[in-house]
């Protein structure tokens, strides 16, 4: 739609429906999606792949150089490497989800991995999404967007994606995560002053893709 790079930041709590608007959005839009969450997962994933206690804080930063992380794009999906391993089928778990963000409230993990992230945007037009989009990894982002939805209606969505799994089991995950997410010292998930808020409680995900569409269009006078 245009030739000049520019970036989009989408940033929300779990559950809001991010990954898939944002996927959905950039094939739209002909650009690259980015899911830093996956970039965390990795790091959760190998320190539990590694047996490190996850309130060991020194020892995770210890580990930190020895994880290689990247990620390329494969048919247009978005993998991710660990030491040249790739472990996306690995990072999708329960307990991945858990452990990422505890790494994720780290300082020296946020460190880590806020260049890669810049580098990506650098290059191409992306929608990333994660939590300190606006806010921290890409502050010069042409399109904010912080996305939301009641507690409630995040833990429904993720419960029938899982029905095994007992929905006050899963709301109560979805509020410790939200927690952790929100009241971590550094980067805690919130909108930037200039972030546009869609709540998606009450949007279908056709409806959200839309109303993100029209956000982007209107920002980017596409
Ligand atoms: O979006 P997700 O569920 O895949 O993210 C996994 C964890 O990583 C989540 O609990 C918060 C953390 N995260 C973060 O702190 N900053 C980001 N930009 C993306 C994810």
């Amino acid at each position: 739609m245009t030739n000049r790079i520019y970036s989009i930041a989408i940033d929300g709590p779990a559950g809001a429906g991010k990954s898939t608007i944002a996927r959905t959005a950039a094939e739209r839009l002909g650009i690259v999606y980015v899911d830093t969450g996956a970039i965390y997962r990795t790091i959760g994933y190998a320190v539990l792949a590694n047996g490190i206690e996850l309130s060991d804080v020194a020892k995770i930063e210890d580990y930190l150089p020895n994880a290689h992380i990247s990620m390329d794009w494969i048919d247009g999906v978005q993998h991710m490497f660990l030491n040249s391993e790739d472990v996306t089928s690995n990072i999708r778990s329960a307990e991945v989800s858990s452990s990422a963000s505890i790494v994720a409230a780290i300082p020296a993990v946020r460190k880590y991995l806020l260049e890669m992230q810049r580098e990506v945007a650098r290059k191409r037009s992306v929608i990333m999404d994660g939590r300190d989009i606006a806010t921290v990894v890409l502050p010069q982002a042409e399109v904010k967007i912080y996305l939301f939805a009641s507690a409630e209606i995040r833990a429904k969505r993720r419960w029938l994606e899982m029905p095994e799994v007992p929905y006050e089991t899963v709301l109560q995950q979805v509020i410790e995560r939200d927690n952790r997410d929100m009241n971590r010292e550094v980067a805690p998930l919130r909108p930037a002053e200039d972030s546009v808020m869609l709540d998606t409680s009450e949007l279908d995900l056709q409806q959200s893709i839309e109303a993100v569409i029209n956000i982007v269009r209107e920002k980017l006078a596409l």
